[in-house]
């Protein structure tokens, strides 16, 4: 047994009377975590690469993200940064999703895009749109150091019998996001994306744009190469700068890996054998917002689901590599919470917060080299809201804080990359579903920067658990605390604090409220831009002796063990 008793619990301001870390409080259990001096793996590099927790936005949703030269969102504009300034550099934005496979380009649209929502295919979002000339200046709103991926349809401009305006309108586009993204000093397009979801064009639920009987992977990657060579004719014309299409696209975004199509087939019928696509892109969502028996803990407050739903993207992108170890890097390209947009009282709340963080660590822990977290106006699981709508009002929302919480435990990854190691509790892997701790190495994995535990155990602020009323002050649950044990047995004798950094709210059920390290991020507080909250423990430490480092974590709470701060 170790002598835990003399370890150093975390320090606290006397000042503070909401803290729910009071050493009084029951330590409910006891974890203690092995963490190896060294992360150095012994095939491909396991570094993720700059910007690793960036952002999809569904197309159509781009002007309220972005808005205009004349009416650019500097709320999003402000959050970007807030995100660029722990990373090193703002998250990469991909602009997609299921209405890229929709969308037209009319040259005379006087409004940057015109959609028209049909409720029986999705209340979300336009089924049928078209974007003018001023969509794209959406692209110069949003500060100069972003990339973009451009989402390009291929459901109606693939198919040139069915739609032969979107095959014009395909190739239009392209000539459209070439002046906006790639004039000037620099370039902003990073890569293209030719379709979102092939895999369910013959049975996507808002309506099929391809036959069941023709659709397979043979015919996919035939019109997809067919395609990206137009595609290519018009840059060599337009922006010849790109040099060419050779590792210019995401792909193949498919939704699933056990759709229609299958990436692994599509691959062998010679998908990439032109090598255009740079990083392998795959899509993810736990599960739905309607599927039935979803709740925050048994779904996403639950390391089990998480680890289960990313690891089978793993083993069909390992089956790829196997036969053909070129495949480029592997991304999400498209992710978050619940598909259909997110269930409220669910995808909104800190608990979602805490699930994206586990879900992204995790990712880079098996080899995902950047997640692309999906947003849409009044999306349930956004992590910003641009514009107020009737439905949703402006602001900064709970999954925000994973984005800041997973770019700090990464770092500034434009100085130096990191690699991500998931932990196992000593013995056992009892408990595992409720928790999760990864340790974030930097210098080919020759240094320890952070320590990461994610405390998935439910802990509810109201009374029915929906965010709604709050429990009376006389009635509050007691909020258990977990101690968790780090044992470094290469430490040394040296003594040293290490900085505490927790992500908090009052529980997993809370929409407001939320803080990293103390700094809220809502457009109530100064518009998006950080504030230190003066009701938030800060500048903890815990002590590192014997090579032992202890540290508390509420229920439904996440924290930081920054060697470096
Ligand atoms: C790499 O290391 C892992 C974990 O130690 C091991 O399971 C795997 O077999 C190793 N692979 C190679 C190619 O040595
Ligand atoms: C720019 O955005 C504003 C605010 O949404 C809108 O009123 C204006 O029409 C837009 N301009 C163009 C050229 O689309
Ligand atoms: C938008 O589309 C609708 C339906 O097709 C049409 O009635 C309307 O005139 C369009 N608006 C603009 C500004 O083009
Ligand atoms: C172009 O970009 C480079 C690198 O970011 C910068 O150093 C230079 O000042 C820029 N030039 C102009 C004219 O903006
Ligand atoms: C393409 O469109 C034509 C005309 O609508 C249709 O007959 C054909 O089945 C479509 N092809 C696929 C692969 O769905
Ligand atoms: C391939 O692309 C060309 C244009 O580049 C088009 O005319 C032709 O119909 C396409 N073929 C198929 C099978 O889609
Ligand atoms: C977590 O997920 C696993 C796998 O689906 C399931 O067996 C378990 O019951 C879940 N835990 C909770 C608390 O719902
Ligand atoms: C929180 O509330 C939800 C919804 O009512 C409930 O299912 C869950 O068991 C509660 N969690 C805890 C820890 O009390
Ligand atoms: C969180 O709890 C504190 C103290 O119990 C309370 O003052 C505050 O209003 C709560 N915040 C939210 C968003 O409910
Ligand atoms: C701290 O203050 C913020 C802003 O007023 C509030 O939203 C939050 O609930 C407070 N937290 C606690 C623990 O009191």
């Amino acid at each position: 047994m170790l002598p835990f008793h003399h370890l150093l619990l975390s320090l606290l301001l006397p000042r503070l009377t909401t803290n729910p870390i009071n050493p009084s409080s029951p330590s409910h259990s006891h974890h203690q975590y092995p963490v190896p001096r060294l992360y150095t793996p012994n095939t491909t590099s396991p570094d993720v690469l700059e910007s690793f927790t960036s952002l999809s936005i569904e197309l159509s949703s781009f002007p309220s993200y972005a808005g205009n030269l004349s009416h650019p969102n500097y709320f999003s504009k402000t959050l970007l940064t807030n995100l660029a300034h722990l990373s090193g550099s703002p998250p990469y934005i991909r602009v997609g999703g299921n209405t890229q496979d929709y969308a037209l380009y009319s040259p005379s649209l006087t409004v940057a895009l015109n959609g028209t929502i049909n409720p029986a295919r999705s209340p979300d979002y336009p089924t049928s749109l078209t974007i003018g000339p001023s969509f794209f200046e959406s692209y110069l709103t949003l500060g100069d150091n972003i990339r973009y991926t451009h989402g390009l349809n291929f459901g109606l401009g693939g198919n040139i019998s069915h739609h032969p305006q979107a095959w014009i309108s395909l190739l239009e586009t392209v000539g459209l996001v070439c002046d906006v993204l790639t004039k000037g000093n620099g370039t902003k397009l990073y890569m293209w994306q030719y379709g979102n979801e092939p895999d369910l064009y013959s049975t996507s639920a808002q309506g099929p744009v391809r036959s069941r009987e023709e659709w397979d992977e043979v015919r996919y990657v035939r019109d997809w190469r067919n395609g990206t060579a137009a595609i290519e004719r018009v840059v060599r014309e337009r922006c010849p700068e790109l040099g060419g299409g050779r590792g210019r696209y995401l792909g193949p975004d498919f939704g699933g890996v056990g759709n229609r199509l299958s990436a692994r087939k599509a691959w062998e019928v010679g998908l990439n054998e032109g090598g255009e696509i740079g990083l392998f892109s795959t899509h993810k969502f736990i599960s739905g917002a309607a599927t039935p028996g979803v709740t925050l803990q048994h779904t996403l407050l639950n390391h089990t689901v998480t680890k289960r739903s990313v690891d089978a993207h793993v083993v069909e992108y390992d089956a790829i590599r196997a036969k053909d170890p070129s495949v480029p890097p592997l991304v999400f390209g498209e992710a978050n919470s619940l598909y259909n947009q997110g269930r409220p009282g669910l995808s909104n709340t800190f608990g979602a917060a805490l699930w994206g963080v586990d879900f992204q660590l995790y990712s880079a822990s098996v080899g995902f080299k950047r997640v692309h977290m999906h947003q849409g106006t009044n999306y349930r699981y956004a992590a910003w809201q641009p514009v107020e709508t009737e439905i949703a009002t402006k602001g900064t929302k709970a999954p925000y804080y994973a984005a800041v919480f997973v770019a700090a435990a990464l770092g500034d990854l434009v100085r130096r990359s990191a690699r991500v190691l998931s932990l196992s509790p000593d013995g056992s892997t009892a408990g595992s579903e409720h928790e999760a701790v990864y340790g974030v190495y930097t210098h080919a994995g020759s240094v320890l920067a952070r320590l990461v535990v994610v405390n998935m155990r439910g802990y509810n602020t109201t009374v029915s658990g929906d965010g709604l009323e709050p429990y009376p002050p006389s009635d509050v649950p007691e909020r258990p605390v977990r101690e968790y044990t780090f044992q470094m047995d290469w430490w040394g004798d040296c003594d040293r604090k290490i900085a505490v950094r927790r992500l908090m709210a009052n529980g997993s059920d809370a929409i407001t409220g939320i803080s990293y390290d103390g700094w809220t991020y809502d457009w109530e507080a100064d518009e998006g831009r950080p504030v230190r909250l003066g009701n938030v423990t800060v500048g903890e430490t815990v002590e590192v002796h014997g090579g032992l480092v202890s540290v508390k974590v509420p229920d439904s709470s996440a924290v930081l063990l920054d060697f470096e701060g």
